[in-house]
């Protein structure tokens, strides 16, 4: 079987409903249906090719794999009740059908289901990592939450942000693949700062489509973001632009929670404007581009082969998505 399908095999069998609680498995039912593309497992498997202990420790490696995709799958049930997002992946979200309440514990019951399965695989160094893994995310959203509607939120204060809340789960999920397959530290140093820029580049392309994808994605309509006070790299750069005074402006209208929806079509195009004009879009573009550039040019000191070309491949998708 396919390693990633193998890794659905567990998620399902951590996910098992054993309460009989109709709620509960409705909530699991919508749970498993909204599975996304997988990216992290993807990352934590082909990071456990590259060591010596590849393929006796395959299977362990698709377990750790349903772990690490079940921290993800938790975090964005709680994500969606801070957000009080309708949507998710097309479908409806956990919080916005069975309630907010019920979405906690849903999230809770997810991480419940991970640290048991991981005291039953004696995982203590997976375990370990992963729970700081958990604290880093924690502190990502605690820093984003702290700086809502702060015009005066750096750079620094975004991008440490995102490694919180985004990038530090890539690198675990490459940490756990080389320490599961038994790669040299060297190996596994690089493959952790290749994920780091995997998850920088996807967390920054994910705040830049809600910029500049006009029909709105996932869900979540265009400006979502700055008009629910996340500033992403695009709005930051462009707040220390010259024509960041007119962008404060639009903010602090936007602030005012008065406007109607017209209004905002309006100050969509004249955010638009500033954006172009400052160059916002095309500076988050590159950074971008950078982080895919440092993470192919980290990727060619590891052997060539299929392995390193699935990584690639990675890096391909997530750019071109
Ligand atoms: C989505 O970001 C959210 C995250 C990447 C992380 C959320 C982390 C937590 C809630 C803390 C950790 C909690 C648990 C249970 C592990 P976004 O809102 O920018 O993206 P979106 O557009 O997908 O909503
Ligand atoms: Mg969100």
């Amino acid at each position: 079987m396919d390693d990633l399908k193998l890794v659905d095999v567990y998620v399902d069998e951590y996910l098992r409903d054993e309460s009989g609680h109709t709620a509960l498995r409705s909530m699991l039912n919508i749970i498993n249906a909204t599975g996304g593309k997988k990216v992290r497992p993807m990352v934590l498997l082909l990071a456990g090719r590259f060591g010596p202990r590849w393929p006796e420790c395959r299977e362990r490696l698709c377990k750790m794999g349903a772990a690490v995709e079940m921290i993800h799958t938790a975090s964005l049930i709680h994500d969606d009740i801070v957000d009080d997002s309708p949507m998710r992946r097309k479908r409806r979200t956990v919080q916005s059908k069975f309630g907010k309440e019920m979405a906690v514990y849903a999230g809770d019951f997810v991480l419940s289901r991970i640290v048991y399965y991981l005291f039953k695989e004696a995982s203590i160094e997976v375990g370990m990592l992963l729970a700081k893994t958990v604290e880093s995310m924690c502190y990502g959203e605690i820093g984003q939450y702290a700086r809502l509607y702060d015009t005066e939120t750096t750079i620094e204060d975004y991008l440490s942000n995102i490694f919180g809340k985004t990038a530090s789960l890539f690198v675990a999920a490459c940490a756990i693949g080389a320490m599961e397959s038994g790669c040299s530290e060297k190996t596994s140093m690089i493959l952790r700062q290749v994920g780091e820029h995997i998850g920088y580049l996807f967390q920054l392309r994910d705040d830049l489509l809600n910029i500049t994808s006009s029909s709105g994605r996932e869900g979540k309509p265009v400006h979502c973001d700055l008009i629910n006070g996340t500033y992403t790299m695009p709005i930051l750069h462009a707040l220390r632009h010259p024509s960041g005074g007119r962008l404060r402006e639009v903010i602090h209208t936007i602030g005012s929670g008065t406007l109607v929806l017209r209004d905002i079509e309006k100050m969509g195009e004249e955010i638009q404007d500033i954006l172009n004009s400052s160059r916002g879009i095309e500076f988050t573009r590159e950074i971008i581009h950078n982080h895919a550039q440092q993470a192919k040019e980290l990727l060619e000191t590891l052997p060539k082969g299929p392995v390193r070309q699935g990584f690639l491949d990675i890096l391909e998708l997530l750019m071109g998505d």
